[in-house]
C-alpha cells in the first residue's frame, strides 16, 4: 500500500470508478443527428409518442397534496405510515398485516441498500446468492455492506430461457442463514421470469435449507398484472420463517425521480419481527434519517381514493399492454425474436456481442446497453419494423 504524505490531500488515495455506461449512452444518443435514431437504453417506460408522462392519477393526487398539506415537518424514519398500509395489500395480498413491518425508502434502491445492511448485521459471514445477469446495481449494493456474493447463471441469451437447473444446483449449496436475491417479476435485464412451478420448487428449497429470501419487486403490474406479478414470490414468503422485500413505486406509478420505495420485513414470529423493525429503523436513521415525503404521499393519496386508484390501475394497465403489444409485434416481425412474446416487463437481453451492439448503433442508429439489453418501451409500432430489420442485418453481417 502506498503511504500518503501530509500534502497529498484527502482524496488522493481513492480509486477512479467507471462512469455509468448507460449515462454515457444518453450523451451519444443526443449527439446523433440521424432522424430515425432509436433509444432503447435507459430503463424508463415510454408511451407510443416516446414520452414518459406524469400519470393523470399522480397529477390529481399532487393537486390534492398541494391543496391540503399543512406541514412539512418530519414524519419519522418509517416515513408515511398511510403509504405503507395502503401498499401492503397490493404487495402481499390477503396476508395478515401484523406479521409485516415496513419503512418507506428512497426508491427500491434505498430498500435494497437497507436490506443488504440488515442481512450483514443479522448474520455475520452470510452470503447472498444472485443470478447473472442481473440489474448492474445489485452487486455493488451488496458488496458495499460486506456480503459475499455467490453468483450463478440465471439466463441463457441464446435460448432466451432461464437456466433453472443451474439455479437449483447453485441454491442447493447455500447454507442456513444465506440470503437469496430473487426478482419477483419483469426480470431486469432479461424479461425471463420464473413460472409457477419453478417458484414452488424454490419455495420448497428455501424452507428445507433455512435460507432468507430477499425479494426485489420493482415492476409490479408491468408483467402479467398486479396480482399475477406477485403470486410466485408470495409462495416464497409463505415458505420462509423470515423474509425481506424491497419495493419500488417508481416504475408502476411513473414516479422515478421522486424516489418512492419501501422495505418490508415479514416473519412468523412477532419477537423476531420486532427485532428486525428496530434494526431497520436504526439503519434508516443512519442512512438518510427520514425518507423524502412527496412521492410516498402521492401514492397514499391515490390508494386512499377509489376513483384515483381505478385511474392508476387503468393507466398501469395501459403501460403494461403497450409493452405486451411491442413484444408481440417484435416476435411477429422477426422469428429470432419470437421468445420475447413469452417474456415480461420492459427488458429483453439479446444475444449480441459488444461489436454487434456497436454495429446496431453505428450502422442502424439503434442505441442499447453494451450487454445487449433493450428497453422495449423505447419502440413504437412505427419503429418495430426498423428495429427488426436492423437486428436481422446485424446477425447477417456477423457472418458476412
Ligand atoms: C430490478 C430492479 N430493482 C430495483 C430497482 C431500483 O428502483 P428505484 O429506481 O426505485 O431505486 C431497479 C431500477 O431500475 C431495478 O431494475
Amino acid at each position: 500500500m502506498t503511504r500518503l504524505s501530509t500534502h497529498d490531500g484527502a482524496f488522493a488515495g481513492l480509486q477512479p470508478q467507471a462512469p455509468d455506461a448507460l449515462l454515457s449512452l444518453i450523451g451519444l444518443y443526443r449527439a446523433d443527428a440521424r432522424a430515425d435514431k432509436i433509444d432503447l437504453g435507459v430503463g424508463v417506460y415510454r408511451d407510443a409518442e416516446g414520452h414518459t408522462p406524469v400519470l393523470a392519477a399522480v397529477k390529481a393526487a399532487e393537486a390534492i397534496l398541494l391543496r391540503d398539506q399543512q406541514s412539512k415537518s418530519y414524519l419519522g424514519p418509517e416515513g408515511d405510515l398511510g403509504f405503507l398500509d395502503r401498499l401492503k395489500p397490493i404487495v402481499f395480498g390477503p396476508r395478515d398485516a401484523v406479521d409485516i413491518f415496513g419503512v418507506q425508502t428512497p426508491g427500491g434502491t434505498g430498500a435494497l441498500r437497507l436490506a443488504s445492511e440488515l442481512i450483514a448485521a443479522a448474520r455475520p459471514g452470510a452470503r447472498i446468492f444472485m443470478g447473472t445477469p442481473t440489474w448492474p446495481n445489485h452487486p455493488q449494493i451488496f458488496e458495499i455492506s460486506g456480503l459475499e456474493i455467490v453468483s450463478y447463471r440465471y439466463f441463457d441469451s441464446q435460448t432466451q430461457a432461464v437456466r433453472f437447473d443451474e439455479m437449483m444446483s447453485a441454491l442447493a449449496t447455500a447454507r442456513p442463514g444465506d440470503a437469496i436475491l430473487l426478482q419477483a417479476c419483469c426480470h431486469n435485464p432479461t424479461g425471463a421470469d420464473l413460472d409457477a412451478g419453478q417458484w414452488g420448487q424454490i419455495a420448497d428449497l428455501i424452507a428445507a435449507r433455512g435460507l432468507t429470501p430477499l425479494i426485489d419487486l420493482a415492476y409490479q403490474g408491468l408483467g402479467l398484472g398486479l396480482e399475477s406479478d406477485a403470486a410466485g414470490m408470495r409462495r416464497v414468503l409463505d415458505a420462509a420463517p423470515d423474509a425481506l422485500l424491497a419495493y419500488s413505486c417508481d416504475k408502476n406509478f411513473g414516479l422515478y425521480r421522486e424516489r418512492v420505495g419501501a422495505l418490508f420485513a415479514v416473519s412468523d414470529s412477532s419477537a423476531r419481527l420486532e427485532l428486525a423493525a428496530s434494526n431497520i429503523k436504526a439503519l434508516a436513521r443512519a442512512n438518510w434519517s427520514m425518507p423524502p415525503d412527496h412521492g410516498g404521499a402521492v401514492v397514499r393519496i391515490v390508494l386512499e381514493d377509489d376513483a384515483l386508484t381505478r385511474m392508476w390501475r387503468d393507466e398501469l394497465e395501459t403501460m403494461r399492454s403497450r409493452i405486451v403489444e411491442v413484444r408481440k409485434a417484435l416476435a411477429a416481425a422477426e422469428p429470432r425474436l419470437s421468445a420475447l412474446a413469452q417474456q415480461h416487463g420492459m427488458f429483453a437481453r439479446l444475444p449480441l456481442n459488444p461489436a454487434q451492439v456497436a454495429q446496431m448503433r453505428d450502422r442502424h442508429a439503434v442505441y442499447m446497453a453494451g450487454s445487449g439489453r433493450i428497453n422495449l418501451a423505447g419502440l413504437t409500432p412505427a419503429t418495430v419494423p426498423l428495429f427488426a430489420t436492423a437486428y436481422a442485418a446485424c446477425l447477417q453481417e456477423e457472418f458476412a
